[in-house]
């Protein structure tokens, strides 16, 4: 007997699809109720190995574990039902070879049931997204500030300011797309090189910090809501959480130091003794 679910979640062709279509909706989520949140709105989750900054408050992406990433993944699929979830594959679980790349991707397939990959890197991951996607496995490129590559980049600045080095990212967003990524993430590039890569590539580009130019856009969400102590330039904040949860907070600590704290009696209509 075979088992359906009746809610068809997008998968990566769907995505593939949208080129010059609908900009194409993605942010991040770590946790199965933000990500029931943003499943309402977006047409991807990405989670994403930013989850080491944000969620455990490591200085670069670096030392997050496959193991981390396939924790957090099944949370987002528990929590959401309708968006493509993508998981990052964290540094050191897929550069080695393209079959370290296939055994790693593979279980974060089987372990989360998530739709689809991401990694970093451009020509030289190349055969390994041709090695991925042919056998099953969808893969989401990135390219531009590659932010697992931060210890030879030496900073997060942003790629290509002027056009003589452009041609490299260039090269690299064609070799993805012919490699048969799905799609791919370009960070922090200039707009006129990322309108240049979105005109040139037939597989939709994803945005951060590289302009309209796209054909749709990624942020982090807790970036986006006003919750990271520091987030990029480039990012629009929505929201200013951060202000909001730490008055939530000061106000439950004043209710407990004055005893004004509401005790079970107010919940179960108890007399208070005395
Ligand atoms: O890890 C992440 O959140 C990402 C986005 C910044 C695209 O890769």
């Amino acid at each position: 007997m075979s088992v359906q679910s009746a809610i068809r979640r997008k998968t990566a062709p769907d995505i593939r699809a949208r080129k010059n279509g609908e900009p194409v909706v993605m942010l991040t989520s770590y946790h199965a109720h933000t990500a029931a949140l943003v499943d309402r709105y977006c047409d991807v989750i990405l989670v994403g190995d930013s989850l080491g900054n944000v969620m455990h408050g490591f200085e670069t992406t670096v030392p997050v574990t496959l193991e981390m990433m396939i924790l957090q993944g099944r949370a987002v699929m528990r929590g959401s039902l309708h968006a493509l979830v993508v998981v990052d594959m964290p540094f050191g679980s897929y550069e080695a070879s393209k079959e370290q790349a296939f055994h790693s991707a593979a279980r974060i397939l089987k372990e989360t049931h998530c739709g689809a990959v991401k990694l970093e890197g451009g020509v030289k991951m190349a055969e390994t997204i041709a090695f991925l996607t042919e056998r099953g496995i969808p893969v989401m490129g990135h390219i531009g500030l590659t932010p697992q590559s931060i210890n030879t980049l030496g900073s997060f600045r942003a790629q290509g300011r002027e056009e003589g080095s452009w041609q490299p990212i260039e090269d690299d967003a064609r070799a993805i797309a012919d490699a048969g990524a799905f799609s791919m993430v370009i960070e922090a590039v200039a707009e006129p090189l990322a309108r240049k890569i979105t005109e040139a590539v037939a597989i939709p580009t994803i945005g951060i910090g590289a302009s309209a130019a796209c054909d749709g856009q990624v942020l982090v969400l807790e970036d986006m809501l006003g919750l990271s102590p520091r987030a990029p330039k480039f990012v629009r904040r929505y929201g200013e959480l951060g202000p909001a949860i730490e008055a939530a907070i000061e106000s439950y600590a004043r209710d407990v130091r004055s005893r004004a704290f509401p005790g079970p009696e107010h919940v179960y209509g108890m007399k208070p003794k005395g």
